[in-house]
């Protein structure tokens, strides 16, 4: 049995584990994060039964580094198809609404990926106990990974990879439990992938200086792969060119996004990348790979730190870039 390093509480340590307030590995796989009510919410991916559905995990922190456990947020029901046990649930991503309620969105699979569906959660309070609704596929497309994002104006989209036809971004409506239109589709690089052009996964989409910056991964399955980042100035697009957000060749230092946070402190405004670096036969241990990002002026860069922290009262980072290990 590999040893897996844990992160010391209260940091960030990417490529180790966090723990829980138990000492137990947080399940922060696939994660989605919302601060709510002074709290950095997070609902993970609990990969206790490997790839297959083990429930969706939630944990708080003050400061994105000390994780406290709530237990499931939305728990495998055998009399629920779509999150029976033994199905592939991904990529929980949480809004909330005016009304103080919570939607969760997931990504609803069957355990050979032929599933692709939506589906929706919700509940009263962020740490659930989440109510299972239902799945579709929107406008009929297939929908595998998501992401979500909320505009200052409460408007929420979902982003949804679409294979060869793109990547999706979708508003919802006002309810948040519904897809209304299509808002606009990216493809990957021009000439970047010999098989012809597809939608990038693992989308994240966050606002900075009044850009939309949006970020995703390549289609490589666990295998990590250089992240890429465009930017718009509404979610309409039309999108820029894709630009890399590490060091090229490095595979984003080995990870994948999941989200991109954003802490806005009373000195400063922050974003956090938030990455997975899965690992294929032990899923449980996948590490997060989580790192400040520079974002402004259409670029959206990460710099390998080996420890660091961010203070969620004032917004700043502290901790030195330094060289990635080899
Ligand atoms: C990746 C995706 C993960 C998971 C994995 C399964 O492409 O980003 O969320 O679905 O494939 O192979």
């Amino acid at each position: 049995m590999p040893v897996y390093p844990l992160a010391p509480r209260g940091t960030i340590a990417p490529g180790k584990l966090f723990a829980d307030q138990h000492g137990a590995v947080a399940q922060l796989h696939g994660v989605g994060i919302q601060h709510l009510d002074g709290l950095f919410y997070a609902w993970g991916e609990d990969k206790s039964a490997g790839a297959t559905f083990a429930g969706v995990a939630c944990y708080s922190s003050p400061d994105l580094a000390t994780w406290t456990s709530h237990g499931h947020a939305l728990t495998a029901d055998p009399g629920v198809p779509d999150i029976a046990p033994g199905r592939v649930v991904e990529r929980p991503k949480v809004l909330r609404r005016a009304d103080g309620t919570c939607v969760m969105l997931l990504h609803i699979e069957s355990p050979d990926y032929s599933c692709a569906r939506l589906g929706w959660a919700v509940s009263d309070q962020p740490a659930g106990p989440y109510r299972y609704l239902r799945s579709e596929r929107p406008k009929g497309n297939v929908s595998r990974d998501i992401g979500v994002f909320q505009d200052d104006d409460g408007t929420g989209y979902v982003l949804s990879e679409d294979r060869a036809n793109g990547l999706h971004i979708y508003r919802l409506s006002a309810d948040l439990l519904h897809v209304e239109e299509i808002v606009s589709t990216t493809l990957t690089k021009p000439g970047a992938h010999p098989a012809g052009p597809h939608g990038y996964e693992s989308p994240a989409l966050v606002k900075a200086g009044g850009l939309y910056y949006l970020v995703g991964s390549d289609l490589t399955g666990w295998s990590t792969n250089d992240n890429q980042v465009a930017t718009a100035t509404s979610p309409t697009g039309p999108w820029s060119d894709w630009a890399d957000i590490a060091p090229p060749g490095t595979a984003t230092y080995d990870s994948q996004t999941s989200v991109i946070v954003t802490v806005r402190g009373t000195q400063t405004t922050s974003h956090v990348y938030v990455g997975d670096r899965w690992i294929k036969d032990d899923l449980f241990h996948s590490a997060p790979v989580w790192l400040p990002m520079e974002i402004g002026d259409g670029r959206a860069r990460l710099r390998w730190h080996d420890s660091w922290t961010i203070n969620p009262v004032t917004g700043v980072v502290a901790g030195q870039p330094s060289a990635p290990p080899g």
